[in-house]
């Protein structure tokens, strides 16, 4: 008996079975054997929600939860944050491999070479009513992008695939500020690409009327930094949703859609604003006490931009925010709500109820703070996440489509409906 294998006995059968292991799993298709007739289906593994199954096979994002470990094919986020620049981790999170200079000048050119999107876009930004949430008009616009490029849904074609790649990285930064722009019923603000990928969002989202708009440059490098650090996250709910939609060789611009759409929720990229809005709603420092004591009895919800599915740790991410939120608020100003955040996590940390289910503060506690001393309004929080995770997005998804094991993705269900019955007609129910 191999020692990396699992032994299996039906009790319905008294069938014994050997299930290789490898990599930690056990392959779900290798259930398929044990049956308790021929004409049995076989069994099927059930895990609603995806909590204990391994859908790919993946080298662009590691992740120690229990430890609160998170790398970039392979290097420490730490180091990241500290060293790099926001193009030169999207470069390795596409290519594997950091590059050299002239790699890294040319990659950056190819980015700025794309910044400017079509008239249309801006036409099609016009139609969203005044009061649109950004994020919405994010996912609209984005999804719009493959009626542009029909050469996208070549989505077997490598250079296709390197195009559509940059076009959707270096556009979704303009998409997004123009969403602000609109919301603000300001002018739409075109490229500078004498700017960094920071520093040009930055103009496109806030410049007025000066002739050259001049990015602060610790709120451009606080940008970059924030950028870096929700550049990807293994397989998250949107991961997820974009390697699904792609999984039927739909263009990457329909799967971002769905991507973005799946971001947009308060338990996963809305829970930056969620925090927000619940900091406000606590209103005063001495008031967290009372809020804890709701969380608790769960007469007020969760305590947002706390806990994760994966780390059962802090989240490194936002011990790097918790920092990068000083620097700023030096720039800015303290943002009046970090006392009570503060409150909320020293008390938190303390409590067995968080304590006792491993609860810690999330990448979102902190950086809703930041944005808002920068000037954000809340419900630009999400967009802020997405533009970075696109070069997530992209780079699972050319991981995806050119990875040979996967095919269409098609759950299972264990049906629990009705058995065959007969029609009735209407006037005899
Ligand atoms: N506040 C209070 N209780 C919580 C929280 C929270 N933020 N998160 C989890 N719990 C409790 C939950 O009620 C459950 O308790 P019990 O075992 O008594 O029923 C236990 O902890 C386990 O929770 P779960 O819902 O099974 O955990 P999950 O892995 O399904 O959910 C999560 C993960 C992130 C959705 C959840 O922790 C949450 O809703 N957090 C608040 C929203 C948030 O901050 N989301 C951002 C996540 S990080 C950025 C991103 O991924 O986009």
């Amino acid at each position: 008996m191999a020692s990396d294998s699992l032994s299996i006995t039906d009790n319905r059968t008294g069938k014994q079975y050997e299930l290789p292991i490898a990599d930690g799993s056990v392959r779900a298709a290798d259930l398929r054997q044990i049956k308790t007739s021929d004409d049995d289906f076989g069994l099927l593994s059930y895990d609603p929600s995806l909590l204990n199954t391994a859908t790919v096979r993946s080298a662009v994002t590691y992740i120690d939860g229990d430890a609160g470990i998170l790398r970039y094919r392979g290097y420490p986020i730490e180091q990241l944050a500290e060293h790099s620049t926001y193009l030169e981790v999207v470069y390795l999170l596409l290519n594997g491999e950091l590059p050299n200079k002239e790699q890294l000048l040319e990659f950056e050119e190819d980015v700025r070479f794309r910044t400017m999107v079509l008239e249309t876009v801006r036409e099609q930004m016009e139609t969203y009513r005044y009061d649109a949430h950004p994020m919405g008009m994010l996912l609209g616009s984005m999804a719009t992008m493959s009626t542009y490029y029909p050469a996208s849904r070549d989505v077997m074609d490598l250079e296709s695939r390197k195009i559509q790649t940059v076009r959707a990285i270096s556009k979704v930064a303009t998409v997004a500020a123009w969403c602000y722009r609109h919301t603000l019923s300001y002018p739409f603000i075109y490229p500078d690409n004498d700017l960094t990928y920071a520093g040009n969002f930055l103009n496109m989202l806030f410049r007025m009327v000066e002739p050259k708009y001049v990015p602060n440059p610790v709120i451009e490098r606080a940008i970059d930094v924030l950028f870096i650090l929700h550049a990807d996250h293994e397989q998250n709910a949107s991961a997820n949703a974009m390697r699904a939609i792609a999984s039927s060789q739909a263009d990457p611009y329909s799967a971002l859609a769905g991507a973005i759409g799946s971001l947009s929720g308060p338990l996963h990229g809305g829970a930056n604003e969620a925090v927000i809005r619940m900091l406000q709603f606590i209103g005063r420092k001495d008031n967290v006490p009372e809020f804890i004591k709701n969380v608790k009895d769960g007469t007020s919800g969760r305590l947002m931009g706390f806990g994760h599915r994966v780390y059962k740790n802090y989240d490194p991410r936002a011990r790097i925010i918790k920092t990068l939120a000083d620097q700023v608020f030096e720039v800015t100003g303290v943002n009046p709500l970090l006392e009570i955040a503060l409150e909320l996590e020293r008390i938190a940390l303390e409590d067995d109820f968080f304590v006792s289910r491993q609860l810690y503060p999330n990448v979102d506690f902190y950086s809703g703070l930041i944005y808002q001393a920068m000037g954000f309004p809340v419900e630009m929080f999400p967009v802020l996440f997405a533009v970075p995770r696109t070069s997530g997005w992209m780079a699972q998804w050319n991981e995806g489509v050119t990875d040979r094991e996967q095919r269409i993705v098609r759950p299972r269900q264990i049906y629990v409906g009705e058995g065959e019955r007969d029609y009735v007609p209407i006037n005899q129910r």
